[in-house]
C-alpha cells in the first residue's frame, strides 16, 4: 500500500506505469509484478492506448503487473481473471486506477475454461463489449485456444486481442502457445511484437478483431 501510495503521488506517463508493472515491489501476495520485455510491452501498451478503451478483459493476472497496466489505460473497466483465489489481493488490485480515473477493476477467480466463469465474464461485462482482450491465462496449446474461441465474442470489431508468449523457443514444455500461433496467425490481421527472433520466452502476438 505504501508503493500504491508513491505511484499515484504523481500522474504517470505510460512508460512509467510500464516501469512500474514490472519493478513495483512489495512481499508475499502483495508483490506486484510483470515479467516482459519492455520493448514488447510498450509496444502492445501504446496499441492498446490507440484505442481509448473503455474496458479491457484480462486472462491471467497472476501478480497483477499487466492489471497496473490496463487500469492506467481503460477509462470504465478492468475485469481481470485467474486460476488463483486474488481476495487477498483484492484490496490493492482494485486501486489499481490513477486517482483522476473512473476506472474499476473486477477480479473473478476461477477457471476460464469452466462455462460458468465465462458466465460470469458476460455478466461482468453487462452486454458492453471489450475494446482490447489480453490472453495470458493456460499456456498450453489447447488451453490458449480454448481462450480464444471462447472469449473472442466479447471483443468489439476493430477492437484487439493479445497473446503472451508467442516465440517458438520456450523454457517450460507447458508453454505451447507458439503452436496455437503458427495456427491462426495468417488467417486474420495480426502483429507481432518480437525483440529478438532468438530469445527464449516472451513475444507478444495481436490479432484485430474484424
Ligand atoms: C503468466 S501468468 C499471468 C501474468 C500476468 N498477465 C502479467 O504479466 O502480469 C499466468 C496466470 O494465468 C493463470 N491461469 C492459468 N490457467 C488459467 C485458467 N484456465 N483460467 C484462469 N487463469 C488461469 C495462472 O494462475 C497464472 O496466474
Amino acid at each position: 500500500m505504501r508503493r500504491l501510495r508513491e505511484y499515484h503521488s504523481t500522474r504517470r506517463s505510460l512508460d512509467e506505469v510500464i516501469d512500474w508493472a514490472m519493478h513495483f515491489g512489495g512481499k508475499g501476495l502483495m508483490k506486484v509484478q510483470t515479467l516482459q520485455i519492455p520493448w514488447e510491452i510498450t509496444q502492445l501498451a501504446r496499441a492498446v492506448q490507440a484505442l481509448q478503451p473503455k474496458v479491457i478483459v484480462e486472462i491471467g493476472t497472476a501478480r497483477g503487473g499487466t492489471l497496473l497496466l490496463w487500469s492506467y489505460l481503460a477509462s470504465e473497466e478492468v475485469i481481470a481473471c485467474d486460476l488463483n483465489d486474488m481476495s487477498i489481493q483484492a484490496p490493492l488490485f482494485t486501486r489499481f486506477p490513477p486517482p483522476d480515473s473512473r476506472c474499476k477493476v473486477t477480479l473473478l477467480s476461477g477457471n476460464s475454461h469452466e462455462t460458468a466463469f465465462k458466465r460470469r465474464v458476460a455478466t461482468a461485462l453487462a452486454g458492453r463489449k471489450a475494446d482490447f482482450l489480453f490472453i495470458d491465462g493456460d499456456h498450453t496449446v489447447d488451453g490458449v485456444a480454448a481462450d480464444y474461441e471462447d472469449y473472442r465474442e466479447f471483443v468489439r470489431p476493430g477492437g484487439l486481442i493479445a497473446f503472451h508468449d508467442i516465440v517458438e523457443k520456450q523454457p517450460l514444455p507447458t508453454n505451447q502457445v507458439a503452436q496455437f500461433w503458427q495456427r491462426i496467425k495468417h488467417e486474420t490481421e495480426t502483429t507481432e511484437f518480437i525483440h529478438d527472433p532468438q530469445q527464449c520466452g516472451f513475444g507478444i502476438g495481436l490479432i484485430r478483431v474484424n
